[in-house]
């Protein structure tokens, strides 16, 4: 997946291939297949629309450069390697709050909410995404009378965290600056409560690590590490010097 970016139609259309080039490498031609035949399974069973890619033009939202130049641009989180990785969560996990920081269209709260989440929120920087995403989650509110089901427009550096254990889910939706301060702000999370992080295409992986979480589950599919589980390493291994400015005093545990 690349960075979001403008660019005329020739560019999408070489980009977009150059997207399905690549699946092919990495999972063969049948495993590239396979992969867009249970997107849109899952779609169907679920009465979403999220296969489409779309670029993220952040500045158009008002955002500043460095949003945009972290963004990545939309696309839907396979089903196959989302489900995987839930599968091995434990059940105390699941009366967690799932968050879904760059949720885009709603596939990664739909699966938050098929695999049993009761309380699924996401975030999302671009508001046309977050309409997409409202609309795409109405058949699964009725089907999941009772949970909580909320999307919000917004930069995720500044979504304020909601009280009590969190799932926080990734599909590679920003790097840079932008996901050190996610993964700041996760840290001192889950020096209060219990914090699980699903990160999807990890590619900027030590951003976590330096922050003190380590890799308690990898997901890998031909050699190539799919998504990871994140948890916490103990609290004294947060390093000082991190600390933002306005939380220096060592949080509550
Ligand atoms: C790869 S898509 C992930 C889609 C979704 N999580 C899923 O699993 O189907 C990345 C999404 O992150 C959003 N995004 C990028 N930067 C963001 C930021 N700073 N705050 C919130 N959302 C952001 C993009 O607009 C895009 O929709």
């Amino acid at each position: 997946m690349k960075r979001a970016g403008s660019r005329g139609t020739f560019g999408v259309i070489g980009k977009y291939a150059g997207f399905a080039a690549a699946a092919v490498r990495q999972r063969g031609l049948t495993g590239a297949l396979r992969d867009v035949v249970s997107e849109f399974w899952f779609d169907r069973c679920h009465g979403l629309r999220t296969t489409l890619p779309s670029e993220v033009r952040a500045r158009e939202a008002g955002y500043s450069q460095q949003v945009e130049a972290d963004a990545v641009q939309y696309q839907g989180v396979p089903p196959r390697i989302a489900s995987a990785i839930l599968s091995h969560f434990p059940e105390s996990a699941f009366r967690a709050t799932f968050v879904d920081f760059g949720c885009g269209k709603g596939r990664g709260l739909a699966l938050g909410l098929v695999a049993g989440f009761r309380r699924v929120l996401g975030i999302e920087l671009l508001p046309s995404l977050v309409e997409i995403a409202e609309r795409n989650l109405c058949g699964l509110r009725l089907e999941h009378p009772g949970c909580e089901v909320r999307v919000e427009a917004g930069d995720a550096t500044e979504f304020e965290l909601p009280t009590g254990a969190l799932v926080a889910f990734l599909y590679n939706p920003f790097r840079g600056e932008t996901l050190k301060r996610v993964a700041l702000r996760l840290r001192y999370h889950a020096a209060a409560y219990p914090v699980w992080i699903v990160y999807v295409n990890p590619v900027e992986l030590t951003t976590f690590t330096a922050q003190g979480f380590t890799v308690e589950r990898e997901h890998r599919r031909g050699g190539r590490v799919e998504a990871v589980l994140l948890v916490p390493s103990p609290i004294d291994s947060v390093p000082a010097t991190s600390m933002p400015i306005s939380s220096r005093r060592r949080p509550a545990r």
